[in-house]
């Protein structure tokens, strides 16, 4: 049976973890699928792995629209979440429109970087059927405006208005969230304090689910992996058994372990 949103928000209701990886293509969408992993995320972050460009703001809606349609068709029951790109939350028309087109090219469900100022833009999608997954912390299409991918949320100050910002997402009516580069100790209150699911990347144990790009989880993007990546085809040394040994790691609560975490 496919996943839907309710199947994860009933995961959680239960107690229980899911796994998410990202997927750009219809052959290892198939994979992924397959190993039983509940979610495909098309990130932008296909601007890196698969453009070789050195962050996702160059990433086009037209590409995002192919990726997704390529991954749509590998598809056998996951959830697919696709990315709205740098810019696309700018204004709630360029949104919606976003939107339509990812809707329209096979998701499930919109991704949108940002913090509490997305609550109109959910409340909008939501009520015209489109389900929102709301990226906070560590949001990598701003990373010229943090100076740098750095850890969201270290001070008091941060981490109350990460908290408070979920929240108001949450009573908007987010179905989803991703954490990213969030502390531990904070992306566990959050995960606790929100109704709506909660994937984690550098996150926590704690949250609902935990999401890897897919090339740094086989081992094969270029440079010093990030703290919270693990290599799973080290072990495994084939692709399928690599994706179902990171499905089984997520879902016995044995990733991430503290080494991942901030
Ligand atoms: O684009 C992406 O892959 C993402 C995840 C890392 C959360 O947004
Ligand atoms: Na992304």
């Amino acid at each position: 049976m496919a996943v839907t949103i309710r199947t994860l928000l009933k995961r959680k209701q239960d107690g229980g973890k899911f796994s998410v990886l990202t997927a750009y293509d219809a052959c290892f969408s198939r994979l992924i699928s397959e190993a039983g992993v509940e979610a495909m995320l098309v990130g932008d972050s296909l601007g890196n792995v698969m453009q070789g460009q050195t962050s996702t703001v160059p990433v086009t809606l037209e590409q995002m629209v192919y990726h997704t349609e390529c991954v749509a068709r590998g598809n056998q029951g996951s959830l697919v979440i696709a990315d709205v790109p740098f810019m696309g939350a700018a204004t709630l028309e360029r949104t919606l429109e976003a939107a339509t087109a990812l809707m329209q090219a096979g998701a499930n469900v919109i991704k949108v970087e940002g913090s509490d100022w997305l609550a109109e833009t959910v409340e909008v999608l939501t009520r015209n059927g489109i389900p929102v997954c709301a990226h906070l912390g560590l949001t990598p299409q701003a990373v010229n405006a943090m100076g740098g991918y750095r850890v969201q949320g270290k001070d008091d100050d941060g981490a109350a208005a990460l908290l408070n910002a979920a929240k108001t997402l949450d009573a908007a009516g987010t179905a989803l969230f991703v954490l990213e580069c969030v502390p531990r100790e904070l992306s566990a209150r959050i995960t606790a304090e929100v109704k709506a699911p909660v994937i984690g990347i550098g996150a926590a144990p704690e949250c609902d689910g935990q999401v890897l790009v897919m090339h740094d989880m086989l081992g094969i993007s270029p440079g010093k992996p990030a703290r919270f990546v693990k290599d799973f085809m080290a072990d495994t040394g084939d692709i399928r058994a690599a994706f179902q040994a990171y499905d089984r790691a997520v879902k016995d609560g044995r990733f991430p372990a503290d080494e991942h975490c901030f």
